[in-house]
Parts: C-alpha cells; structure tokens; sequence
C-alpha cells in the first residue's frame, strides 16, 4: 500500500537504511533495530545481475520483511525489465516501488500501474543519465531518486556532483509544476547528508553508514542529525 502522506509531509528528513548493508542471515533483527532506531521506511535493493553487474533479492524476501515490520517498504527496482516485473513486488507487500528511467520502456504506464495498486511510485536515474531525462516523468512520480553512486553495490563513494543533480531535479521538478520527494541513494553520511538535504533532498537511503557501524542506532540519529541541520 502507498505510504502514509504525514511520512514525506513537513520539514524533517526521511531515513531509509538499506538492508543491503546487513547480515543477509539475520534481516529480521536488522530490521527490527533500524525501526528501533526510528527509521521511516526500509529500503530493499533488488539486483537482477542484468540491469545491475549483482544479484541480490526478490519478491520472496520483500514478503517475507512485511511479515517482521510496520515499516513501509521502499523496493528500488534495479533490474532489467521493471514494466514486466513490478507487479511482483507490488504484490508481495512493496509500499514504494522505483524503477530506473533507463530500464524502463514503458515509464508512464508502469508508474501508473503502482498507483493503481495503492503504492507509492518512484523514478530514479543513474549518476550520468541527463537530468533533463526525467522532465515528462516526475508529473507522474511520487519519488525521484537520484542515484549518487553507481548502482550494483553498497559501500561506494559519494559522487560529488550528485548534490548538483538533486539541486537541477528540484527545479525541472518546479518546472513542471510537480512536487515528488527527492531521495538520495548511495555514499550517505553524516557528511554528505546535510549537503544533498541543503540541495532539496527529503529522503536519505544508507546502508554502510548504518550497518556497517557497531552502532546502527546512534549512525542513524547521526544522520538524521546531520541531515537536518540543513534544513
Ligand atoms: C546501490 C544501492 C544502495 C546501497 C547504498 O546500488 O542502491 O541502496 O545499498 O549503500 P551505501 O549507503 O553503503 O552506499
Ligand atoms: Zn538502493
């Protein structure tokens, strides 16, 4: 189902940890301490080996995390053919499903079929996709994620002219008469929150800054700190 519009609603920032970055044996209890730890949503990475040079996970295990959280499930669709496949992962408990622009043959009418089914729908674009690729799309769009690394793998270095790129997407966006929350995936820390949020940024998506440390609860808060100060 689509999430909760209080969510993306007001000045705060949205925290989405990717489970990428966890113990893949023990999802459960990694989700359970990020929702202690107040996370808004969870952030689920499917790898097709295709779309992206890994593999990852599919429907089974996005339905398997709705039965252990409350947390609504942001599935970032990184495979090849999202028009074919969304309905998978809208069917197994998906409450945001994204899909990449240069995957996507048929954007309009897979956006529109997320929100047919209830759930949230999200655009994203890869760090050298033109901006400009998006304009007839974020109408459409309930997210715009603006990858800041390559995707395929967690842990990667922010690329710098992602805070540009967010900054462009919230004009084209103002533009167009269209208001998507801006997420940013990829690279995030305490340092490079607060930049991306200063550029308009909503939603920060983290994986090895919050599981890869000894203390996923005080990482997230950090951000969260970091990003708001931005505000
Ligand atoms: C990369 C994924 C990201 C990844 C982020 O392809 O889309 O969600 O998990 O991981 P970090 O925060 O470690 O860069
Ligand atoms: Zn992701």
């Amino acid at each position: 189902m689509s999430i909760d519009p209080s969510v993306f609603g007001g000045e705060r920032v949205v925290l989405a940890p990717s489970i990428l970055a966890a113990d893949f044996t023990r999802l459960a209890e990694a989700v359970s301490l990020a929702e202690e730890a107040g996370a808004d949503l969870v952030h689920v990475d499917v790898m097709d080996g295709c779309f992206v040079p890994n593999v990852t996970v599919g429907p089974p295990v996005v339905r398997a995390l709705k039965r252990v959280t409350s947390l609504p499930l942001d599935v970032h669709l990184m495979v090849a053919d999202p028009d074919g496949t969304v309905e998978w992962y809208l069917d197994a408990g998906a409450d945001i499903v994204t899909v990449h622009v240069e995957a996507s043959t048929h954007l309009h009418r897979t956006l529109g079929a997320v929100k047919e089914a209830g759930a949230s729908a999200g655009v994203t674009l890869n760090p050298a996709t033109p901006v400009h690729s998006l304009r007839d799309a974020v109408g459409y769009a309930d997210l715009v994620l603006v990858m800041s690394v390559n995707p395929g793998f967690g842990g990667q270095r922010f690329i710098p002219r992602s805070v540009e790129r967010v900054r462009e997407i919230a004009e084209l966006c103002a533009d167009e008469g269209a208001a998507p929350v801006i997420q940013v995936d990829g690279g995030i820390d305490v340092a490079t929150a607060p930049l991306v949020v200063e550029a308009g940024a909503r939603v920060l998506v983290a994986g090895n800054a919050v599981f890869g440390d000894g203390d996923p609860a005080a990482a997230l808060a950090a951000i969260r700190q970091a990003g708001e100060s931005a505000l």
